[in-house]
């Protein structure tokens, strides 16, 4: 299977990169740290059948295209790029909301508008988004990161049913917190706080399944089902009482 994996130089997709490291697998690897992918090629050139490194940034759209296209077919293609602002009350500096929004969210409709047409002449493609269980709640503290992954929740959706008779299936994966660099910067407690191989496997798996819709851990996601089917006056009171 040819796979491109974006923002494979640390954390969730690294550790997916490696998961996929077989002897059947055809791997290109994306993201802007040249070095971080260097390596991790080098590392595990000896277990796949082939694995390319392509560096972009993902917010530079035009350049990001042609590089996707230079690819051509593939199988399958895990959005995983992504990033966050950190937690603050403040109000967010619309260059940062907007960056954030870039990556998060643009990013993976400028891939897609090129590998959708691909997918579809062929009948047959895999698209994995990597959400966020942060995308099921507002927090005052987390309002770009939050509904950017809300939009790609909506946007996996509604590429679902588009394309549910083109061959193409669409997997959503909604994590908990999952160890990695964007999660070392927390300065608060993270509850349910899976170790990077732990949340690798879920998704890995989830991923194989061909679940469409994936939030984890379980209990995370039952709580906040739970809190989200309160009266608004009863969320209201919960959440200004964290803050
Ligand atoms: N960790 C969690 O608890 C958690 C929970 C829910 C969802 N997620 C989601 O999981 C995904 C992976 O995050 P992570 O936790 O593994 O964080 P991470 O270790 O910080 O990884 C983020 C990846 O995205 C790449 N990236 C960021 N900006 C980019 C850009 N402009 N162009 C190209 N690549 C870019 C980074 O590569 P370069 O810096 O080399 O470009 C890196 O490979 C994100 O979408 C995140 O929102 C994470």
């Amino acid at each position: 299977m040819k796979i491109l994996i974006t923002g494979a130089s640390s954390g969730i997709g690294e550790g997916l990169a490696r998961a996929y490291a077989t002897s059947n697998n055809e791997l290109i690897l994306l993201a802007r740290r040249e070095e971080k992918l260097q390596k991790l090629q080098t590392e595990l050139i000896s277990q796949v059948k082939s694995i390319n490194i392509v560096i972009a940034d993902v917010s530079e759209f035009k350049i990001l295209q042609e590089k996707i296209k230079k690819i051509g077919v593939i199988d399958m293609v895990i959005l995983n790029a992504g990033i966050s602002i950190g937690h603050s009350l403040e109000i967010t500096p619309f260059e940062d909301f907007k960056r954030l929004y870039d990556v998060n969210l643009l990013a993976n409709h400028a891939i897609l508008e090129v590998l959708l047409p691909l997918f579809k002449s062929r009948k047959n493609g895999k698209i994995v988004f990597i959400s966020s269980l942060s995308s099921l709640v507002a927090m005052p503290s987390s309002k770009a990161y939050s509904s950017s992954k809300r939009a790609l929740n909506s946007y996996a959706e509604s590429i679902r049913y588009k394309y549910k008779n083109n061959g193409i299936k669409v997997i959503n994966i909604l994590p908990g917190f999952i160890q990695s660099e964007m999660t070392d910067k927390n300065r608060f407690k993270m509850p349910f706080l899976l170790s990077n191989a732990d949340g690798v496997k879920k998704i890995y798996n989830a991923i194989e399944k061909e679940k469409r819709f994936y939030p984890f851990p379980l209990k995370f996601y039952l709580i906040i089902k739970i809190f989200n089917l309160l009266p608004q006056f009863l969320r209201d009171k919960i959440v200004n009482s964290l803050y």
